[in-house]
């Protein structure tokens, strides 16, 4: 008996000296949670050469050909999916009938879930960046390669995930598509509330695979464990999302701790090395198909010449 009642004692000792992860903003005098700067003291990976987010700099962008265009599927399906409120955000259950496929990509990759990035109050909240501008939120869908049933089994394999991330940008027209995702986010206010959606169409939310472009590069997981076996695709092209909507997002969700849940991402990691690659040679106008874009290609760069010649 009493070397269990010890050993339980010598547990909660650990839990209280280690704490539990967390993001800056939940940070405070009488929480021993680790904030991103230490997360790598409890989880080694966080600390690693090759890790997520990181600030795109366009300037050092290179083109690679062999970032073909994607393929969706299962993006039409109406699909029943529920949220989650895991505590430091929630996640939305994908079905694997969601694949993902083409993009460079080595293989085809199934879904498991999808989540956003938010921050706090009025300010951006992305975990990207693009020359250093920050966006105020950023959609993340986490794939893994069809041959794993779960992230755990993926955590060996350094190409085991594919993470798709679009940007929001404040528009003044509300996005109506969005409007389920949101109410289904103030459905589970407190950590552990679950909720369903039916008839759910991820096609809804994002854009025709066809009119995408993208950057490429090889990172990490940006929540602990930080495992670093990512291939990201970041898209140029943003989803709207009006200021009212935004609002509501970041209003409604409150933390394991019970504080509101803002600020909810990662600070920016070292490249280290690292290439990023895009999907096109230059400005996004130039990938519309047809006469219009040789059209449009020209006038670019009769125009940059003018700007900048
Ligand atoms: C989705 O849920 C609805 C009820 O909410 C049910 O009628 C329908 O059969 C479900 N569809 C699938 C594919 O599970
Ligand atoms: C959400 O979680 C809270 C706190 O655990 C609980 O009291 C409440 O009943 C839950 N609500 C739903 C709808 O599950
Ligand atoms: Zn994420």
């Amino acid at each position: 008996m009493t070397s269990i009642l010890s050993l339980s004692s010598l547990l909660l000792a650990l839990k209280l000296c280690t704490g539990e992860w967390c993001y800056k903003s939940q940070f405070s005098c009488n929480d021993t949670c680790k904030e991103p700067d230490h997360w790598h003291k409890i989880f080694p990976k966080c600390g690693g050469q090759s890790q997520s987010p990181i600030n795109i700099v366009t300037r050092k962008v290179q083109h690679n050909s062999n970032l073909t265009g994607f393929i969706f599927e299962g993006h039409e399906d109406c699909v029943n999916i529920t949220v989650e409120n895991h505590g430091h955000s929630a996640h939305f259950t994908l079905p694997p009938s969601v694949r993902l496929r083409g993009g460079g990509l080595p293989t085809t990759y199934k879904a498991v879930q999808f989540h956003l990035h938010w921050g706090e109050e009025q300010e951006a909240g992305s975990e990207h960046s693009v020359d250093g501008e920050r966006y105020p939120m950023e959609l993340h869908i986490v794939h893994i390669k069809e041959q794993y049933s779960s992230l755990q089994e993926a955590e060996s394999d350094t190409t085991g995930v594919a993470l798709l991330a679009f940007f929001f940008e404040v528009t003044l027209k509300p996005n109506k598509h969005f409007d389920r995702v949101i109410e289904a986010l103030g459905r589970v206010r407190y950590h552990g509330n679950t909720s369903a959606i039916s008839g759910f169409r991820l096609a809804d939310i994002l854009l025709p695979a066809s009119r995408l472009s993208y950057y490429r590069y090889s990172g990490s997981m940006t929540t602990p464990g930080c495992d670093q076996i990512v291939v990201w695709t970041v898209f140029h092209q943003t989803l709207p999302i009006s200021q009212k909507q935004l609002a509501l997002v970041t209003e409604q969700l409150l933390f394991r701790t019970e504080k509101p849940m803002t600020g909810i991402f990662r600070p920016m990691q070292n490249l280290n090395g690292r290439i990023v690659f895009k999907s096109v040679k230059s400005d996004s106008v130039c990938v519309l198909p047809g006469l219009i874009s040789l059209f449009l290609c020209l006038f670019c760069a009769l125009g940059q010449q003018r700007c900048f010649g």
